[in-house]
This record gives C-alpha cells, sequence and structure tokens, in this order.
C-alpha cells in the first residue's frame, strides 16, 4: 500500500529514526545513490510561494535520477478549476510522487486520499513536517543526540511550531514553547504529542522558555495567508523576538534556528541570525537531505 507523509504524528518513533539514518547515508556518499529513483518523477503543487522547498525537493530528486516539476498556483487553481481529487486522480496517472504545499490542511489529507501515488505534505496552515524533521536532524547532527537536548520555540504556534511538537514527541527532545496567549499551538496537538510520551512545556514567558535552552528556534509572526494581521501582530509578538537581550537568558553558546523565510527586525535581529550560534543555513541544507530520504522510504517502495 502507497504511504504518505501528511504529518509526523502518522510516523512511529522508528519511522523517524529511519529516515535519520539514511539521511545521514545520502549526506556521507551521495554518489552511491545516484540512480535510486531513475525513471522517476515528482509533481510539485504549490499553492503558496517558496525557495527552499521547491529547490531542495527539485534538486534532491534529480540527485537520486528522478525527474520533477513544478505546478504554480495559477496553473492548477485546486478547488477553482478543478477539485482536488480530480488534482490527485489525474496526476496519479502521471506521476509517482505530490508534494503539496497549500493553505487549509484538508486540501493535503483529500489529495492523500484520492492519490494512487504517496503525497508528501510541503506545508499547510497546520503542519510543515518536512521542516520539522529536517529541523530535529540538524540538532541531531549538532549534538550527535537528541534525548537530552532542550530547544527552546519563541513566536507563533503555527504549521512549523506543530511539525516541531510532533517532531520532539518521536524523537524525545525537550521542547519549551513560549507563544503569546491565543496563539499557542492548538491544544489537541499538544495531548496527541504528550500522549506518545512527548516532553512539551508552554508558556507566555519567552524568557522563562528560553532559560536553559541549548537551541533557541522562532518563525514568522505572521505566515503565508496571514498577512492582513502583519500590523496587529507585531505589536503582539514584539516581546517575542529573538534578539541578544532574549538570548541571555538561554544557555551560552546555545544554537538558533529559523525555518526561513525571516523577517529580519521582527521576530529574530541580524546580529541572531547572522551570529556565529546560527545554524539556519544548516538547517536549510538539510531539508534537502531529509527530503531525499523521505523520497527513497516512499517513492521506492
Ligand atoms: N522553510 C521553508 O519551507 O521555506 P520556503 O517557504 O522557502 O519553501
Ligand atoms: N510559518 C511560515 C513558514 C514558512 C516556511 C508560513 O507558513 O508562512
Amino acid at each position: 500500500m502507497k504511504k504518505d507523509l501528511v504529518s509526523i504524528k502518522d510516523l512511529s518513533n522508528k519511522d523517524v529514526a529511519d529516515i535519520f539514518e539514511l539521511t545521514a547515508k545520502l549526506k556521507k556518499n551521495k554518489a552511491k545513490f545516484t540512480k535510486v529513483l531513475s525513471g522517476k518523477t515528482l509533481a510539485l503543487v504549490f499553492q503558496k510561494p517558496s525557495n527552499r522547498t521547491r529547490v531542495s525537493f527539485e534538486v534532491g530528486m534529480y540527485q537520486l535520477g528522478g525527474n520533477s516539476f513544478y505546478l504554480a498556483p495559477h496553473e492548477v487553481s485546486i478547488g477553482v478549476r478543478e477539485s482536488v481529487q480530480d488534482v490527485a486522480k489525474t496526476l496519479s496517472r502521471y506521476v509517482d510522487g505530490i508534494v503539496l504545499r497549500t493553505f487549509e490542511h484538508k486540501n493535503i489529507l483529500e489529495m492523500a486520499d484520492a492519490s494512487r501515488v504517496p503525497v508528501i505534505n510541503g506545508l499547510s496552515d497546520f503542519s510543515h513536517p518536512c521542516q520539522g524533521l529536517a529541523d530535529v536532524y540538524t540538532i541531531k547532527e549538532k549534538f550527535k543526540k537528541i534525548k537530552g537536548v532542550t530547544l527552546a520555540y519563541v513566536g507563533d504556534g503555527n504549521n512549523v511550531c506543530t511539525s516541531l511538537v510532533f517532531a520532539a514527541a518521536r524523537t524525545g527532545l525537550h521542547l519549551n514553547i513560549a507563544s503569546p496567549c491565543g496563539y499557542e499551538p492548538k491544544k489537541e496537538v499538544l495531548d496527541q504529542a504528550k500522549k506518545v510520551g512527548g516532553s512539551i512545556r508552554v508558556t507566555s514567558d519567552a524568557a522563562l522558555a528560553v532559560k536553559g535552552a541549548d537551541v533557541v528556534y522562532t518563525d514568522v509572526w505572521a505566515s503565508m495567508g496571514k498577512e492582513d494581521q502583519a500590523q496587529e501582530r507585531k505589536k503582539i509578538f514584539k516581546p517575542y523576538q529573538l534578539n541578544s537581550s532574549l538570548l541571555r537568558s538561554a544557555k551560552k553558546g546555545c544554537l538558533v534556528m529559523h525555518c526561513l523565510p525571516a523577517h529580519r527586525g521582527q521576530e529574530i535581529t541580524d546580529e541572531v541570525i547572522d551570529g556565529k550560534n546560527s545554524i539556519v543555513f544548516d538547517q536549510a541544507e538539510n531539508r534537502m537531505h531529509v527530503q531525499k530520504a523521505i523520497l527513497i522510504k516512499l517513492l521506492n517502495r
């Protein structure tokens, strides 16, 4: 039966460990994997802009011997030109896998349901699993372990935060979250993660969340699709800016992460994102390596 990547919640601890093991092999010996997806094609159906997700999937697919193509928002127009089910059923006849970047998460679920080929969530308003997996892989690489490491996420309890919650729960990473009241991750997300053993603490106090953290992470205050709330959010999120003053509350030398794109001067300052402890571009690079592992696992079955 085909498998999708809709949410990290659907993966087992072993699935995540296996993805990380294969990622390490892919990074170490790129030449060994140049034909593993030969003859396979990946469709990228995107309803929102992208740099990292699009490019890392396209290059990753090429490096594995496969092909990919990109369908921009105006081309497929899910729900306008045709239904998500009809898009899925048609593409399934041509390609071996689909990456969907969309607004409503239900589009991912419906596409996965209707498609005969694996569907990968390339970001929805609910989650961003490829990001969460690459982030925890990056932490593993830096610390040579995951268990016992504390990550503090400061900001909006959004799609990226949700995937970090599930990725932390699957890997034993401690996660402290600081969000303004009303902007925390969904209760059901926290409950589901805790049920599988996740060590997650949520507060509205940014300094408290970063206290003793090994890594501090933030994301934009207004995600794609929420631009109309940007001005209001700037005021609400101001105390959650990742700046050198907030970092003084964290462990000395703590690492800094951001999924990118960054709104410099808003959720993160230049001195922090460009500082010596920032690993944001290692993190961005690992998107490709982790996704290559995901592609092999899903498309090569
Ligand atoms: N982090 C991330 O998904 O970046 P893009 O929106 O550029 O793909
Ligand atoms: N939370 C951000 C992540 C971008 C990669 C957004 O959805 O716009």
